[in-house]
């Protein structure tokens, strides 16, 4: 099927390169003109595990093609829209980008289309886009919700391999052309739900939701676990072997970051608060989340407790919100820097993928070192604190981490907590989650 697809952000570009793998042509429109020629020269504009290599073999096979016209995207037979849709200043998502696609999209089309709505949107969306094409056009429309479920670092994967589709539309014409677009995974016999565009937006944050509460609640119970001498992982391994509860993203650590988490929390919260829904759950998740970083921050301070921290140094490893990618959007790492950085003398940090993008995020930090190689200047700091679980971090070289001044390691996500005796007869402090 000839498809479209509008924003190339991380959901976009991704959706698009394995759809182009699973024999679609596709279009990638963007408005930003720098991307697409990026893009047109194989450039991918962001880091993701795998995308580079589809977006060429796609390209050198012709399934895929990048613009900026809508007069093109138009020709398609459907449309996904992949705008982006940040939280605005009252927490709702700001729908501007959307309706900008909306407004492309109606000014261009000259044939009936299918419009499939993968923007994370408030319930109801898919009834306002409806309703704009239908009291604006005399064309037909289909309008589809089918919610993203791809997680940074491992988004090609998710994509081939989904756990579930969630398909939110009405009539038959919208679950033939859905049907097509997904035919490789329901001839694979993945789950496929068709449900109410309704229940499609609300699915979306509702599972978002929900893994956000799995980890604030693993959060909360390690303050408790640290208060009464228990460790956060033997409870994780205790309660997370119980089928009923199981035990992903129950991780104890920072709390959660990301440019989804946060945002689609607060928008759950006004959505409660519009309908007066009483009792939230979400908002004490969210304030836990917000607590997590100042517990853990609390910890570096009490070690470090009568001493002149403005002539030490730290080491700081992991700077995106999670491995695997260069993002830093309400990363955990970037919001304890800049919380620790004005007590300190320097900070030297490290990130394999997201030193540059942190370096833009840090620009008003004067007294930090991006460094390109983890172990650099490591005998001029005093402690070391990890802020991702980066596989090149589970396995410290013992004799490096020695030369830190104070030989102290604090583990924001209790990664090496099976090296915790091994740790101890080196002579290094540690200090993890929920670990007392
Ligand atoms: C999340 C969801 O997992 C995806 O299903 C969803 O499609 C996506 O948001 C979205 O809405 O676009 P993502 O934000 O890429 O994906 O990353 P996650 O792996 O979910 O991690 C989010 C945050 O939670 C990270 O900061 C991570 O470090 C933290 N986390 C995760 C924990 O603190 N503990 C855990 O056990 C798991």
């Amino acid at each position: 099927m000839n498809i479209a697809i509008i924003g190339t952000g991380y959901v976009g570009l991704v959706s698009g390169a394995c759809l182009s793998k699973l024999g679609h042509n596709i279009l990638c429109l963007d408005i930003n003109k720098k991307v697409i020629q990026k893009l047109k020269k194989g450039r991918a504009p962001f880091y993701e595990p795998g995308l580079s290599e589809l977006l060429a073999s796609s390209t050198q096979q012709d399934k895929i093609h990048f613009t900026t016209s809508y007069k093109l995207a138009t020709k398609s037979d459907a449309i996904f829209i992949c705008v982006d849709t940040p939280q605005d200043k009252n927490g709702n998502p700001d729908l501007s980008s959307l309706n900008e696609v909306l407004a492309s999209i109606l000014r261009n089309a000259k044939k009936d289309l299918t419009i499939i709505l993968k923007s994370t949107v408030p319930v109801g969306t898919n009834e306002y886009v409806n309703n704009y094409f239908k009291l604006k056009s005399d064309l037909s429309f289909a309008v589809i919700s089918n919610p993203e479920f791809l997680r940074e670092g491992s988004a090609i994967k998710d994509f081939m391999n989904p756990d579930r589709i969630i398909l939110g539309l009405e009539g038959p014409r919208s679950k033939r052309v859905m049907q097509e677009i997904y035919a490789t995974f329901i001839d694979q016999k993945y789950k496929i739900f068709y449900m109410k565009p309704e229940s499609a937006e609300l699915t979306k944050y509702a599972a978002n939701s929900f893994l956000a509460t799995k980890i604030s609640f693993i959060n909360k119970i390690s303050h408790l676990s640290d208060a009464v001498g228990a460790d956060i992982e033997e409870v994780k391994r205790g309660i997370g072997s119980d089928l009923r509860i199981g035990s992903s993203f129950l991780d104890a650590g920072l709390g959660y970051g990301g440019s989804c988490f946060p945002k689609d929390i607060k928008a759950l919260i006004e959505m409660e608060k519009k309908f007066n829904i009483k009792h939230s759950i979400v908002s004490t998740v969210e304030k836990v989340n917000d607590n997590q970083l100042e517990y853990f921050i609390a910890k570096i301070h009490h070690f470090f407790k009568g001493q002149d921290t403005t002539k030490c140094a730290l080491l700081i490893w992991g700077l995106a919100f999670k491995p695997n990618t260069d993002d830093v959007r309400d990363s955990l790492a970037i919001k304890l820097i800049k919380n620790i950085a004005p007590q300190f003398q320097h900070l030297y940090a490290y990130d394999a993928l997201a030193s540059k993008n942190a370096s833009l995020a840090l620009a008003e930090i004067d007294n930090i070192t991006f460094i390109k190689k983890k172990y650099k200047n490591i005998a001029r700091t005093h402690a070391l604190i990890i802020c991702t679980e980066s596989q090149e971090f589970t396995r410290p070289n013992l004799c490096e981490v020695n030369k830190l001044k104070h030989q102290a390691i604090f583990d924001g996500r209790n990664i090496l907590t099976k090296q915790k005796k091994k740790l101890k007869t080196q002579g290094i402090s540690y200090f993890g989650i929920g670990q007392s």
